[in-house]
């Protein structure tokens, strides 16, 4: 049995395999209309999401399945000390998958080491977010037709985002991707991202502070949230939340052809004013999300 935790569980040719499916799942939506059909997802969502939980929802139910679940700790037994081991061995005897989002890093792994059945990691703290990474490579794939040979700047909270983490680790094991990696200096990478994943695979990265040094460079201009939720000082979350904010002003250098990518939810960090540019992918973004999704549903579940 197969869980998805990292994004490294997937090989190269598996991630391609997901996207090609969820492009014919696009094309040829009634296809697939019946294929769970008595299979239930169940979302066990210990942390806030309105995308990830939503998105997993409506894949289950486009693909003929059902859903269980819930979307906080407090209205699950976790309130009342309940570990997640004994979580998911309850769950298994209810549902077929578990999709799963948990503020502690590493505890969907945990679960997985316990489960009957197959886990997704819907997000752990600050660690791994790989069906975001899913998502992000099917609209680089749609959008700009290839997933090598591209500057990609990823700007925001790199230290805590963990859509980057997992992003920089899937981008990694195509050819010629080179990143722009523009941070305040409190909010930069972390080392083992640098070290265990630029560094072992050669990739060229520069680090800024200047969103707009590099603008014209930039094929992808991935932007992220400062996470809130993991500062442990209110002061400095409102002294840093607003570092970035890109408008129609600064992308005056960026190319034609560049594709800006949000995880969403934006806070301040993309004025409303780029909601209107054609290089804005954000909105187009999460409904990626859905299709990549099935795709994994299918695939974790061994269904052709
Ligand atoms: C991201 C997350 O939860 O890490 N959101 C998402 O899943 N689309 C990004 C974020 O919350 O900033």
């Amino acid at each position: 049995m197969k869980h998805l935790i990292d994004i490294k569980d997937l090989s190269t040719e598996e991630i391609d395999g997901l996207i090609e499916v969820a492009k014919d799942i696009i094309a040829n939506k009634e296809k697939y209309s019946k294929k769970c059909e008595g299979k239930k997802l169940a979302t066990l969502f210990y942390e806030p999401s309105t995308r990830t939980r939503l998105s997993f929802e409506s894949a289950m139910m486009e693909l003929g399945g059902n859903v269980l679940g819930f979307s906080s700790a407090n209205s699950s037994s976790a309130a009342k000390g309940e570990s997640v081991a004994d979580t998911v061995r309850v769950i298994g005897g209810y549902a077929d998958i578990i999709a799963m989002r948990h503020p502690k890093e590493g505890a969907p792994l945990v679960a997985a080491m316990k489960s009957e059945v197959p886990i997704i990691n819907a997000g752990d703290g600050g660690h791994n977010h790989p069906t975001q990474t899913l998502t992000d490579l099917l609209t680089i794939q749609c959008e700009k037709h290839r997933l090598s040979d591209l500057t990609i700047g990823v700007c925001g909270d790199l230290k805590f985002g963990r859509t980057v983490h997992s992003l920089i680790t899937a981008m990694s094991r195509y050819t010629n991707i080179k990143f722009v990696l523009i941070s305040p200096n409190e909010l930069k990478i972390p080392d083992y991202i640098k070290k265990d994943v630029l560094e072992k695979n050669n990739i060229e990265y520069i680090e800024t502070q200047d969103i707009e040094e590099y603008m014209s460079d930039l094929d992808i201009l991935y932007m992220t949230r400062v996470q809130k939720e993991r500062f442990f000082n209110e002061d400095d979350y409102i002294r840093l939340k607003d570092y970035y904010i890109l408008n129609k002003e600064k992308l005056e250098k960026a190319k034609e052809d560049l594709c800006i990518m949000h995880p969403l939810p934006r806070v301040n960090e993309i004025s409303t004013d780029v909601d209107d540019d054609k290089r804005a992918c954000y909105f187009k973004q999460a409904k990626y999300g859905k299709y990549i999704r099935m795709a994994l549903i299918l695939k974790l579940l061994e269904i052709n």
